[in-house]
């Protein structure tokens, strides 16, 4: 029943049809290696974030494991798998399996690897891209998984016929991604700072996560695969403290991928955008007693 909560209301719709922008940013993953996962300390953020104050019992990585129908010995490789925290959740339902993960940035893939270490499940991590997976035979995995990290890559048609040449007959590849309005108190919140500050207009993008959302992934993975399957479920990620949803708000790169510091836009610019949006939370907290912020997340489960 939890895979079914539901807290979109028709408030929340109006909300993200008025203040979702068409435009997205977008952001190469060389430039998210050498900027954002320089270590792990973001992804770790926000990892705990929606650990403490989700709102939904089933966790990401609950849903992940549903989906990837495990029997316990499949070799599973994990694309973008960052600093290994999903794979160490999913590691206990593949003790007799092979895990391998592989990461552009070395620095969250050494984080996966101590997170990994020891462990009797033979693991693997590999320094690499996610559209080039020469590294691997063909039909040498059962599950091929992208979490959260498919619109960082640069030729998402090239990353799908190599997902497909490495999956073994009957294997599955499971992408999980968000819908564009995700989050869309986040970017209330963030806009309306903006507009007060009269910020410059190529400020007002969507996130990088639209250029493969759960509205638009089908078509791109259908000429690929068999079948395309869409599965979404909804959390809502609750906050008695501004403090707490601001370490989010920073965490998120102030909202879109590229609007941060030392890209033509002063330190002090950061400092008011971050007074308006705390001012702005802590005004709902003070009203209703939290900030909520509604995930509308999910995955295509792919054969
Ligand atoms: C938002 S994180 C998600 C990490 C992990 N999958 C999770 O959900 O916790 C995105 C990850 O994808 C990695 N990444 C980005 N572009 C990549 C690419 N082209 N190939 C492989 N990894 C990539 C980043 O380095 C980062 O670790």
């Amino acid at each position: 029943m939890y895979a079914e909560l539901d807290f979109r209301t028709p408030e929340l719709d109006g909300l993200a049809s008025r203040v979702i922008p068409d435009q997205y940013f977008e952001l190469k993953a060389e430039d998210a290696r050498d900027s954002y996962f320089t270590d792990s300390s973001k992804l770790d953020a926000t990892q705990l974030v929606h650990d403490r104050f989700r709102t939904n019992p089933l966790a990401l990585h609950d849903h992940l494991i549903r989906a990837l129908d495990l029997r316990g010995a499949e070799e599973l490789l994990d694309l973008g798998c960052g600093n290994g925290e999903i794979l160490a959740r999913i590691r206990p339902y593949l003790a007799a399996g092979h895990l391998v993960g592989l990461d552009i940035a070395p620095a969250v893939l050494e984080a996966a690897r101590q997170r990994l270490d020891g462990v009797a499940t033979p693991c693997e991590f590999v320094e690499g891209s996610a559209d080039d997976l020469s590294a691997f035979d063909s039909d040498s995995f059962d599950r091929v998984m992208a979490v959260y990290m498919a619109h960082y890559v640069t030729d998402l048609q090239a990353c799908f016929a190599e997902v497909q040449r490495v999956l073994r007959p009957g294997g599955r590849f499971l992408l999980a991604t968000d819908r564009p309005d995700s989050m869309v108190e986040m970017y209330d919140a963030h806009f309306a700072a903006l507009r007060d500050m009269d910020a410059p207009q190529h400020l007002f993008r969507a996130t990088p996560k639209a250029r493969i959302s759960l509205d638009n992934g089908t078509e791109q993975l259908a000429p690929h695969f068999a079948s395309v399957k869409r599965v979404d479920w909804q959390d809502q990620l609750q906050f008695a403290k501004a403090e707490h949803f601001m370490a989010f708000y920073r965490s998120c790169n102030y909202c879109c991928a590229s609007s941060k510091p030392g890209e033509g836009l002063p330190p002090a610019f950061f400092t008011e955008l971050e007074d308006r949006v705390h001012d702005r939370v802590q005004a709902v907290i003070d009203d209703i007693g939290y900030f909520a912020l509604t995930k509308y997340t999910g995955h295509f489960i792919c054969s």
